[in-house]
């Protein structure tokens, strides 16, 4: 028998028993007399101690084991004298009677400790030892919880998992495809989903009125934290309802997860329109865990002979609470900040509203105490605080004030990882205009359901129509994303006509979901979550990459097993692919 135990089990109700543990040898203290171990497995790590006087033999052999090394030892538990309050088993030790060797183990490339030496190259290329490091290995466990609650919730409401095939034809997601080339069919090919839209919506016409499934999706776009090219999402589809009912499903499912896993009370999700969302944050994913609104400020400064303003289309500003005090230069930092290229604003004007009351801005030049005043009415700000302000086209400076105001919530320390905001954002644009192809996209996908209200607009202000599309965002993240879905087969048309297609192009392109429409679909739609953000976010973590047991570098790269690589010649031409024609 290789345990009794775990290395996380015993403690001090154990004393006096005989245990039997395997484990890695975590490291491993010689003080002449006497060697301790530390023996770790995936419970946790208990103290081994081998006694010179009491047994030479076996205590030499424990001091030539090296770290992760693999062993089996038996011996008594003992109360420790020297107690570790830090961990379950540190009241106890063993006292080892045998000791046998399981396997040895080269040096391993870095430390398996909390806080290792090894860099992110290193230990994504030893990813099978990153992940016995604790911090790794807890967030694997943490997403297997949360895994386990969303099908317990789901389940409970008679949910059905069901898998839909991963070799497909492209879905219509927007982001480009991964490709498969089939051998039998030479010169087709599959492309992999970028997430199971169009079965989901099958089997909504086959009858599973609830479905679910944790999926794998692919999408070769770029790369960011929180963007991997295969993730997964929590994927979900109902039928016979509307949005009201997906939302308090989903609202109550994360609700449910995080008073499951973290033990936290969510209140009721506040819900914002796009238009207010990008009007108060500049983003349809809003950070709320503070305030520092946007607000307007174009009609109270132009007209003053700052030609910047004057040209500008807005002028929109945020008060950073009690920064009035900001040195020149952390007021040239954050200038440096919004002129950067991702940030994309030409200078930033600040008013600093002194505790005395007084009014000093970096364009004293054109505007008056008193015309600073009527701005800082206009903005709300409270002696103490910095006006900070950005101007140009809308959308341009709705964009680079929503990172300045990021990055003062960040300065400010109003973001913290422990405080959860959720909201849903709703009322989404149904199509967005694109300016190099001159045409309308489905801004979530072409099935997304115009509002009702907005039906007439199709016709006459397409760009006005407000989808039935919401965002599920936390803390500034977009965790999840659905819509109800077109069922009529007349405003389908109507919106392929929107996006440009003809009645053949659709047809080829989703000619097996628009032929399941003929047989009777019931009203329908859903949502799917990131279930890899979910974890990041849940746990206040950038990176989804923390949440993922083997994920791909920024370059899209698994560098542990070397992928992706070159295939052998005969493999390319039973393929039918000619390569020299690709590199040619
Ligand atoms: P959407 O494209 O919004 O919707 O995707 C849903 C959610 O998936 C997550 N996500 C990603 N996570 C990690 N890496 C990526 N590359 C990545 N791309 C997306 C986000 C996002 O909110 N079929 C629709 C859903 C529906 O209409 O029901 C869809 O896929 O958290």
């Amino acid at each position: 028998m290789y345990r009794t135990h775990n290395c996380g089990q015993l403690n001090i109700s154990n004393v006096g028993q005989k245990t039997t543990l395997s484990g890695w040898v975590q490291r491993s203290r010689d003080l002449g007399g006497m060697t301790f171990i530390d023996l770790r497995d995936r419970y946790g790590i208990t103290q081994l101690t081998f006694n010179m006087e009491t047994n030479a033999e076996l205590c030499e052999k424990a001091r030539e084991l090296g770290r992760e090394f693999v062993i089996k030892i038996s011996g008594n538990v003992v109360e420790r004298s020297n107690k570790n309050k830090n961990i379950p088993t540190g009241e106890i030790e063993i006292i080892v009677e045998n000791l046998e060797v399981l396997n040895a183990s080269k040096t391993p490339p870095f430390t398996i400790e909390e806080h290792t030496d090894g860099g992110e190259e290193l230990r994504m290329k030893y990813r099978y030892l990153d992940l016995r490091r604790n911090v790794v290995k807890e967030n694997i466990i943490f997403r297997h919880k949360l895994s386990i609650e969303i099908r317990n919730y789901l389940n409970n409401l008679d949910f059905l998992e069901i898998e839909t095939p991963i070799l497909i034809k492209s879905t219509p997601e927007g982001a480009r495809d991964f490709i498969v080339p089939s051998r039998m069919n030479p010169g087709q090919f599959y492309a992999l989903p970028q997430s199971p839209q169009t079965f989901k919506q099958l089997l909504m016409v086959s009858g599973f009125d609830k479905y679910f499934q944790i999926v794998r999706c692919f999408r070769d776009e770029d790369l960011r934290a929180d963007r991997q090219p295969e993730f997964t999402q929590i994927d979900c589809e109902m039928s016979f309802v509307e949005q009201e009912d997906i939302l308090q499903t989903f609202e109550g499912m994360t609700k449910h997860l995080f008073k499951k896993v973290k033990n936290i009370e969510l209140k009721d999700f506040p819900r914002m329109p796009y238009s207010e969302a990008m009007r108060l944050y500049g983003s349809d994913k809003p950070d709320i865990r503070f305030g520092m609104c946007f607000k307007d400020v174009t009609e109270v400064v132009k007209g003053k002979d700052f030609k910047i303003f004057d040209d500008a289309q807005s002028i929109l500003g945020i008060v950073a609470p009690q920064s009035a005090t900001y040195t020149r230069k952390q007021v040239d930092q954050l200038t440096d900040f919004v002129r950067r290229p991702q940030v994309g604003a030409s200078g930033m004007v600040y008013i600093r509203y002194n505790e005395d009351g007084s009014l000093k801005s970096s364009v004293d030049k054109f505007y008056s105490e008193d015309d600073l005043k009527k701005i800082a009415e206009k903005m709300e700000a409270q002696p103490g605080d910095l006006m900070l302000l950005l101007s140009g086209d809308t959308e341009k400076t709705q964009k680079a004030l929503c990172e300045l105001r990021l990055e003062m919530g960040n300065r400010l320390e109003l973001r913290p990882a422990d405080k959860f905001a959720p909201l849903w954002v709703v009322d989404f644009p149904l199509l967005e205009w694109d300016e190099e192809t001159e045409r309308f996209y489905a801004k979530h996908h072409p099935f997304t359901a115009p509002k009702a209200e907005d039906f007439e607009l199709m016709k006459t202000n397409p760009g006005e129509v407000r989808a039935n599309a919401y965002d599920l965002v936390i803390n500034g993240s977009e965790i999840g994303g659905g819509s109800i879905r077109i069922s009529d087969k007349d405003l389908q048309n109507d919106n392929f006509e929107l996006l440009g297609f003809t009645a053949e192009e659709a047809h080829q392109q989703f000619g097996f979901l628009l032929d399941a429409f003929e047989y009777g679909a019931p009203p329908h739609g859903g949502i799917a979550f990131g279930f890899d953000r979910l974890c990041a976010v849940m746990s206040g973590v950038e990176s989804i990459r923390d949440f993922i047991a083997f994920p791909k570098n920024n370059h899209g790269r698994d560098v542990m097993i070397d992928a992706p690589s070159a295939v052998a010649q005969e493999q390319l031409d039973e393929l039918n692919i000619n390569t020299k024609e690709i590199t040619e």
